[in-house]
């Protein structure tokens, strides 16, 4: 049995191109303007929003990348809870959804089944329904999914709408790149290595279902950016400084001993050169601390701006879950972002 993650350089999230080389190829490129595109690239929110001029919202996203577990079921089932999230970062439902994948001769076709077949039960889960797509021949694997959701107009979540006394809230923890990259070298202990896993699995929907009835100020999704990464975005596109408490962010267990290892994916270090110059850090966070703020989520959780109150309302739904308040909103500072202890 060949190992999947042995036929792949990065993985996950974490096989993004780093945000500066990213930032510079669309600095390039003219934005095409229609009236009825909502959100294109410009505030790197998660999906692209589109006017039905019906009271509807038309929202697509596309999300694919090389496999970070071995199981290939387990790994159709990450990619598609990956690229469903930034439907429900967005407040809305996915609906239709259709495959991507490279798949390599080498491997035996079961695999490429297996694959696919991990992705629609996460489909299914969602509520959603999976047709067609497209495969090509690589040499390395990969697998993702194109999703369309739709959503009233007035309801969307967009990653900008930041106010100031906002309470800021993660639902999953942070840390799967760090086990992700040791496991490859079997580093990780299984305990972690299963935490990481049934995060990635776990989809985004109950979250969003949860958050849908309360007033959502801004949202997004943590992923290859990392935490930092995505709370970065939301500062700037809100125009506000953000806090977060490193001691309040929910760690898989055993990922910052992994980190104080150095067992950190290259997006970590792509992720820090690009962010750091916008955070504050104080100097009571350590080394391995700040790594793991940097480190790139793989069908991470949803971050949601909240009023104190939804926010406790919020916790009070999500009781059970990893959920909780990571930092909060202030008025614009010297710095995007803040971390304190
Ligand atoms: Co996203
Ligand atoms: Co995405």
């Amino acid at each position: 049995m060949v190992r999947l993650t042995s036929l792949v350089k990065t993985s996950g999230c974490a096989a993004k191109l780093s945000p500066k080389d990213l930032e510079r190829v669309l600095s390039e490129i003219p934005i095409m303007e229609s009236d009825d595109l909502l959100e294109g690239f410009e505030h790197s929110d998660d999906a692209l929003v589109y006017d039905m001029r019906d009271g509807r919202v038309l929202i697509e996203t596309v999300d694919f990348f090389p496999p970070m577990v071995d199981d290939p079921f387990t790994f159709g089932q990450i990619a598609a809870a990956n690229a469903l999230s930034d439907i429900y970062a967005m407040g809305a439902e996915p609906v239709l959804a259709m495959n991507l994948m490279c798949f390599p001769h080498c491997l035996d076709l079961s695999v490429m089944k297996e694959i696919i077949l991990g992705g629609m039960s996460k489909v299914r889960e969602a509520g959603a329904v999976i047709a067609g797509g497209h495969t090509i021949s690589d040499r390395e694997p990969k697998y993702g999914l194109s999703v369309t959701g739709f959503s009233k107009k007035e309801d969307v979540w967009y990653n900008r709408g930041l106010r100031t006394g906002d309470k800021l809230i993660l639902t999953k923890k942070i840390g799967v790149g760090i086990i992700n990259t040791a496991n490859k070298v079997d580093e990780a202990d299984e305990e972690s290595v299963r935490e990481a896993v049934e995060s990635m699995t776990t989809l985004n929907k109950m979250a969003r279902d949860n958050a849908r009835t309360l007033s959502v100020h801004a949202a997004t999704d943590v992923t290859g950016f990392s935490l930092l990464g995505h709370l970065r975005e939301m500062a700037k596109a809100s125009e506000k400084t953000v806090v977060l408490h490193y001691d309040w962010v929910p760690q898989i267990q055993g990922a910052l001993e992994l980190a104080r290892f150095g067992f950190l994916p290259e997006g970590a270090y792509n992720n820090r050169d690009f962010i750091a110059p916008d955070v504050d850090f104080s100097p009571k966070v350590k080394r391995e601390e700040e790594d793991i703020l940097f480190d790139p989520q793989t069908s991470g959780g949803l971050l949601l701006a909240l009023s104190a109150e939804d926010a406790d309302e919020f916790l009070k739904r999500m009781r059970g879950t990893p959920a909780a308040i990571v930092g909060e909103v202030s008025e614009p500072d010297d710095k995007l972002i803040k971390v304190i202890r």
